[in-house]
């Protein structure tokens, strides 16, 4: 199972203020939206509550340690992030997404074979930062920049692809 963080991060590792997004890209949103789009989607609590609702035409697997917490019919609650792994696997994924907020994405790293990393270039007010990476463990292989002239996007922004060397 090939397992892949998806994060847009400013160039200060911002990723959230105020259990949001610290910007408007809808560039981003429709890359995020292309790339996950039919997958199992794994994230913490506090991101699963920062989106209004599921998002559509993919699995949730929701992390806390609330035993009781509760998600809608076809989405799934996991105790750690280990957990939901195993059940990924177990169920026979090919692949399966990371979706952040920051503690998960600290504890993904390591379990992850591939990061699609938004660098937006910016460096936003946040609360919530991405975890510092090391770059010797990881290859670029992609990289495509979209300016946000004439765009509604607020910041101009890289779509790369980092794999494990
Ligand atoms: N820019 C991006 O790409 C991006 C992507 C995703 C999120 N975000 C932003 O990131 C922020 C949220 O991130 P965050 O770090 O505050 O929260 P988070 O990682 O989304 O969720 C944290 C919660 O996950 C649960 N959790 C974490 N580790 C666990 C473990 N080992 N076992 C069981 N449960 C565990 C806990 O839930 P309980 O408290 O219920 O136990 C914890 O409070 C928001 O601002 C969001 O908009 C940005």
């Amino acid at each position: 199972m090939k397992v892949s963080i998806i994060v847009a991060k400013g160039e200060n590792n911002a990723i959230g203020k105020a259990n949001g997004l610290p910007w408007h890209l809808p560039s981003d949103l429709k890359h995020f939206k292309e790339s996950t789009r039919g997958h199992h989607v794994v994230m913490g609590r506090k991101t699963f509550e920062s989106l209004d609702k599921p998002l559509p035409g993919r699995t949730h697997y929701v992390v806390t340690r609330n035993p009781s917490y509760q998600v809608p019919e076809g989405h799934a609650v996991f105790s750690s992030l280990e957990n939901a792994l195993e059940a990924a696997k177990a169920k026979g994924l090919d692949r399966l997404f990371i979706l952040g907020g920051a503690e998960i994405y600290r504890q993904a790293v390591p379990y992850t074979d591939e990061l699609i990393v938004t660098e937006v270039h910016a460096r936003p007010d946040a609360d919530t930062f991405f975890p510092e990476l090391n770059l010797d463990e990881w290859e670029e292989t992609e990289r495509v920049h979209v300016d946000h002239l004439n765009t509604k996007d607020e910041y101009s922004m890289d779509f790369v692809v980092l794999k494990r060397k």
